[in-house]
C-alpha cells in the first residue's frame, strides 16, 4: 500500500473528528425526519464548529440556502448552563437527562428566535425544528457566512442598531444574556444581526436584569476598545425606559 501524504491524512482525521463531533445517532435521526419533510435537499458544508453545535450551510428543495445549527447530545457541556433553563418559566419542568436538557436549549433558541421577529429584532428568521436541530435564516452571502462582529474592521455605526436591537427585545421581554462580539454577525451593508439565542431568558428570570447588564457591558466594552465609549448606566436607562 503507498503511504498517504500528511496532509491527505490530517484532512482526513479532521472530517472524521466533524462526522464523528456531530452526526451522533439523535442528529443523524433529526437530519433524516427534516430532508424527509421536505425541508432541506441537501446538507452542503459545515461554516462553524464549536463546543456546543455545529452551524451547517444547506440548500432547501427550491435551491434557497438555510442554517443548519446542531445541538449536540452526545459531548454537550449544557449540564454547566442550567441556571439559564431553571429560572425560565416556559423551561422550569424539563427533565434532567442530557439529552432533555439538549432539546430544550434548542426549544429555547427557537422560541427566542421566533419572539426577535416579531419584535423586529435584527436575528435569523426561525424556520423549523426537529429535535436537536434548528434550520433558520443563513445569514451571509455566496455560502459564505458574514463575519463576526469580533472578526470585523470595528466601526462606530455598528453600536447604536446593537443597543436598538437589545432595548427592542428587552420591550419584547427578552435578554440574550450571552452577548459579546462573538454572538453578533455584521451583513455586508453593516447591518448586525444578533445570533446564539439558546441562553436568551425572558425578564421573569431571576437575573435576567444581571444578565441584561452584563450583555450592554460586553458590547460597550468591546466598542470601547476601538475609542467609541458610551456610559454603560446611562445606556441601561435607556433601555429600561
Ligand atoms: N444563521 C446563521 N447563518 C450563517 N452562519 C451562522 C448562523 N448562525 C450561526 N452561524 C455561524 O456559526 C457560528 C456559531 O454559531 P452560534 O454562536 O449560534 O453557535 P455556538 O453555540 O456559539 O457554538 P459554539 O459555542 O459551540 O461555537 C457563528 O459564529 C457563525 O459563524
Ligand atoms: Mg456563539
Amino acid at each position: 500500500m503507498t503511504k498517504k501524504p500528511d496532509k491527505y491524512v490530517k484532512q482526513l482525521k479532521e472530517r472524521q473528528k466533524i462526522e464523528s463531533d456531530v452526526f451522533d445517532r439523535h442528529a443523524l435521526f433529526a437530519i433524516s425526519k427534516i430532508m424527509k419533510k421536505g425541508i432541506i435537499d441537501n446538507m452542503d458544508y459545515p461554516v462553524s464548529t464549536g463546543k456546543e453545535s455545529i452551524v451547517f450551510k444547506a440548500t432547501t428543495a427550491s435551491g434557497s440556502i438555510v442554517a443548519l445549527k446542531i445541538y449536540k447530545i452526545e459531548t454537550s457541556p449544557f449540564l454547566k448552563k442550567l441556571d439559564y433553563m431553571y429560572g425560565d418559566p416556559r423551561f422550569e419542568k424539563i427533565k434532567k437527562s442530557e439529552k432533555e436538557i439538549v432539546l430544550a436549549f434548542t426549544r429555547k433558541e427557537f422560541r427566542n428566535l421566533e419572539l426577535c421577529e416579531k419584535a423586529g429584532v435584527h436575528a435569523p428568521k426561525p424556520l423549523f425544528i426537529q429535535d436537536n436541530v434548528l434550520v433558520m435564516q443563513f445569514l451571509g452571502e455566496e455560502g459564505l457566512p458574514y463575519p463576526t462582529l469580533g472578526q470585523t474592521v470595528c466601526e462606530e455605526r455598528f453600536l447604536q442598531p446593537i443597543l436598538d436591537d437589545i432595548r427592542r427585545m428587552y420591550k419584547a421581554g427578552l435578554v440574550h444574556a450571552d452577548l459579546s462580539e462573538y454572538n453578533i454577525m455584521v451583513a455586508n451593508d453593516g447591518t448586525p444581526y444578533l445570533i446564539d439565542f439558546g441562553q436568551g431568558v425572558v425578564l421573569a428570570h431571576p437575573k435576567a436584569e444581571e444578565y441584561l447588564e452584563r450583555d450592554v457591558r460586553n458590547v460597550l466594552k468591546f466598542f470601547s476598545k476601538f475609542g467609541f465609549k458610551r456610559d454603560e448606566e446611562k445606556e441601561l436607562k435607556k433601555i429600561r425606559k
